[in-house]
């Protein structure tokens, strides 16, 4: 029979973990703390130096509290992700306000202090004060999504709650504190996101991602995000060889380019050129749909063919413009209309050619 998972995972670390990091040698709530919110963002290798300086300026949570935020700000200069600062400092005066300066014990009352979520709650309350609770960051939920084979991305208010539920199932009797640094040092020495390196795993045996090969795929990425979608009719209007193109307002989408005219969907294609352009046309093939991505929508477009039989005799509304295709390719065009018009040739249409002059 396997040995349980936090037994692999204590005797591991024993052997291979990191033994040696500056707040580990202490069981001072604060000290964990104060290394805790330095690594929520940051590597081991930055952290220790702004961490010896900060201990230095801020001994104690009494003199944290007591100090103005500048100076905190001051000793974070370099280490990124300031609302952590602003965070310490809070917490430090409602430490001293209403815990009258001592650290509480229990997870509930740490997670309710600014910057301090469940699973920083448990760290602090499981290196200081050897309280049985189950951590999840990160590398965490990459470690168990991965041993237990979860699929779905770990953000997920599903999946998360799976994860958590894992995690607390595999906490052991005792060694919390040690079992608890193991995981994290697994996830971030071992079971890394690309390339883990499964033969020096100590619960590689029984890894479900392993057996099944899914390490790359697990824990499954964040999904791509639904855009709105748009659906437009694009009119090829042909006339005597030309195509009508139609130059875009000065702002919004494609601004000040020279596109096909677009309709709704829905409407009929004939009404909608006599009534928009006095003109009598037949209607053509409808060619392949086009779809393009914007950042905040996808937008399908669906060319029509539109052979005009006759157009009104008055001169063009300004922003319109017959051109050859040749010549209608040399103007500014958004991308998937010059694409669509490349990909045609708009054939010469059977219409009226200019009658031959004669004296
Ligand atoms: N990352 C977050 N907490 C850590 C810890 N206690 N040791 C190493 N890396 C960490």
């Amino acid at each position: 029979m396997t040995r349980p998972f936090a037994s692999r995972l204590v005797a591991w670390h024993a052997a291979h973990g990191r033994q040696d990091l500056p707040w580990q040698g202490t069981r001072d709530a604060y000290r964990v703390w104060l290394s805790e919110i330095m690594l929520q963002q940051t590597q081991v290798a930055t952290v220790i130096p702004y961490y010896w300086r900060f201990l230095a300026e801020f001994p104690d949570v009494g003199a944290l509290a007591a100090a103005p935020l500048e100076r905190v700000l001051e000793h974070w200069s370099g280490l990124g992700y300031y609302r952590r600062a602003h965070h310490l400092h809070a917490a430090a005066r409602v430490i001293v306000a209403e815990h009258g300066g001592s650290f509480p014990r229990d997870v509930e009352a740490l997670a309710a202090l600014p910057g301090i979520g469940r699973s920083t709650a448990a760290a602090i309350a499981a290196f200081s004060f050897s309280v049985r609770a189950a951590i999840l960051d990160g590398n965490v939920k990459r470690v168990l999504a991965r041993h237990r084979g979860i699929e779905g991305f770990p953000g997920s208010a599903r999946v998360e709650t799976a994860l958590w539920r894992v995690a607390e199932s595999l906490l052991p009797a005792n060694d919390i504190e040690t079992y608890t640094q193991a995981l994290m040092d697994l996830g971030a020495t071992v079971c890394t996101r690309t390339r883990p390196q499964c033969e020096r795993c100590p619960v590689a045996g029984d890894c479900v991602a392993r057996r099944d090969g899914r390490t790359d795929a697990l824990p499954s990425p964040r999904p791509a995000r639904r855009l709105p979608q748009r659906a437009l009719r694009v009119l090829l209007l042909e006339h005597a060889g030309n195509l009508l193109l139609e130059k875009r307002a000065p702002v919004g989408i494609w601004a000040g380019l020279w596109s096909l005219p677009e309709m709704a969907l829905d409407d009929d294609v004939a009404a909608h050129c006599r009534a928009r352009f006095g003109a009598q046309v037949t209607v053509g093939d409808a060619l392949p749909a086009i779809e393009h991505g914007f950042t905040h929508f996808r937008l399908t477009l669906h060319p029509q063919r539109v052979a005009v039989r006759r157009w009104p005799a008055r001169a063009e509304a300004p922003g319109y413009a017959w051109l050859l295709p040749g010549d209608a390719l040399a103007a500014a065009l958004p991308a998937p209309i010059r694409k669509l018009l490349r990909s045609i040739a708009v054939p010469a249409l059977p219409s009226r050619q200019p009658r031959a002059r004669t004296r």
